[in-house]
């Protein structure tokens, strides 16, 4: 923050470049490119590839809601699919029931820190010549079995709004990607159509700024330990809550890499949710949910905008209703850790 400061280049200067550079080699992908925030890289990344009116893009309901909102935001059509009812990922035997000719892209989420199968989704889309962004706000450094992220998709999105694995003291987002044509589409679009001084073509503001960059850069050699710790704080949650009748434990993908950005259970009855959220919050341990309203049943939706909903949604439904997120994150001490297990299990409201 104090070379930044010092360096009077807050704005597009060096300090961006530099952790592009480093965030380009991190995923092992040819091109990073910082922007404002997470929703703006995806959005970003749509018109990029030229999806927009008319065109539908393939994802699921339980996520946050800006992977369907940048859909939007593009101008395009979001179909929802159902959701794995183990990883709560994308699932893709839903995926090709849901094309049409106007399907142009399929959007996986790498939710709460687990990779998508992105090889069957890869699958799908070579098949049916579809694009795929995959939205990994939330499972930086995560990895499949046999692919890394970035690998088989043509843009990666992700965010670095402080609770990510990677945050700032703030707003930021980026883009990653192999493709020569994305990079040089997305770093015009972000800076007002401009690649050059003076010289425009429709574009928008979505930077990174530089002393985001700059903790970022700070930050992003850590990564690798925070993700151990969140892995190793994992193991305690599941050895400690394994006899918890009344919950199911995050599902791993054997093989898979699950950064477990989320540490998220599920009440096997959904009327157990409310109780035990609000008794976790009554003892002081900041349980949340991720998220306890799919997209297609909030309030309004779809506010006018273009959307399908393909087939039931009845894993997305129960995800949604029965969701608990416990503390995760890697500065938990072994004391807070025990304490949310021994409270879990001493729930005097179980059925
Ligand atoms: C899955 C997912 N997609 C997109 C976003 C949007 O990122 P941002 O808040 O930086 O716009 C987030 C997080 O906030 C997210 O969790």
């Amino acid at each position: 923050m104090k070379e930044v400061l010092e360096s009077g280049n807050y704005v597009m200067g060096p300090m961006l470049k530099r952790f592009e550079k480093e965030f380009a080699a991190y995923h092992g992908t040819k091109y990073a490119i910082g922007v404002g925030n997470g929703t703006d890289a995806l959005w970003l990344s749509f018109m990029a590839l030229g999806i927009g009116p008319g065109d539908e893009c393939i994802t699921h309901t339980n996520t946050f809601f800006a992977t369907a909102e940048a859909i939007w935001v593009a101008g395009a059509t979001a179909v929802f699919v159902d959701s794995d009812p183990k990883t709560n990922c994308i699932d893709p035997a839903k995926i090709e029931a849901a094309i049409t000719p106007k399907t142009k892209a399929i959007v996986p989420v790498h939710l709460y820190g687990q990779c998508a199968p992105m090889r069957a989704i890869r699958q799908i889309a070579d098949e049916n010549g579809l694009l795929v962004v995959e939205d990994n706000a939330q499972a930086m450094d995560a990895a499949g079995d046999d692919f890394k992220i970035g690998q088989l998709s043509d843009a990666v999105c992700t965010s670095f709004i402080i609770q990510k694995n990677l945050g700032t003291y703030g707003d930021g987002g980026a883009v990653y990607t192999n493709h020569q044509y994305v990079n040089d589409r997305i770093r015009k679009l972000r800076n007002h159509g401009s690649g050059k001084r003076d010289v425009h073509s429709f574009g928008f503001n979505s930077r990174l700024d530089d002393l985001h960059a700059g903790i970022l850069s700070a930050k992003l050699k850590h990564v690798p330990a925070w993700s151990e710790r969140r892995m190793q704080i994992a193991q305690k949650y599941y050895q400690g809550l394994k006899d918890c009748a009344f919950l199911d434990l995050p599902y791993a993908r054997p093989g898979y890499r699950h950064v477990f950005h989320l540490f998220e259970v599920e009440t096997k009855n959904p009327a157990n949710r409310e109780p035990l959220l609000n008794y976790l919050n009554e003892q002081g341990i900041d349980a949340k949910t991720h998220y306890s309203i799919p997209i297609h049943l909030q309030e309004g939706f779809p506010w006018g905008k273009p959307a399908r909903l393909s087939g039931p949604l009845t894993n997305a439904e129960k995800n949604a209703a029965s969701c608990i997120s416990v503390p995760m994150f890697p500065e938990l001490t072994e004391e807070e850790i025990q304490y949310t297990i021994q409270t879990i299990c001493n729930w005097p409201g179980h059925s």
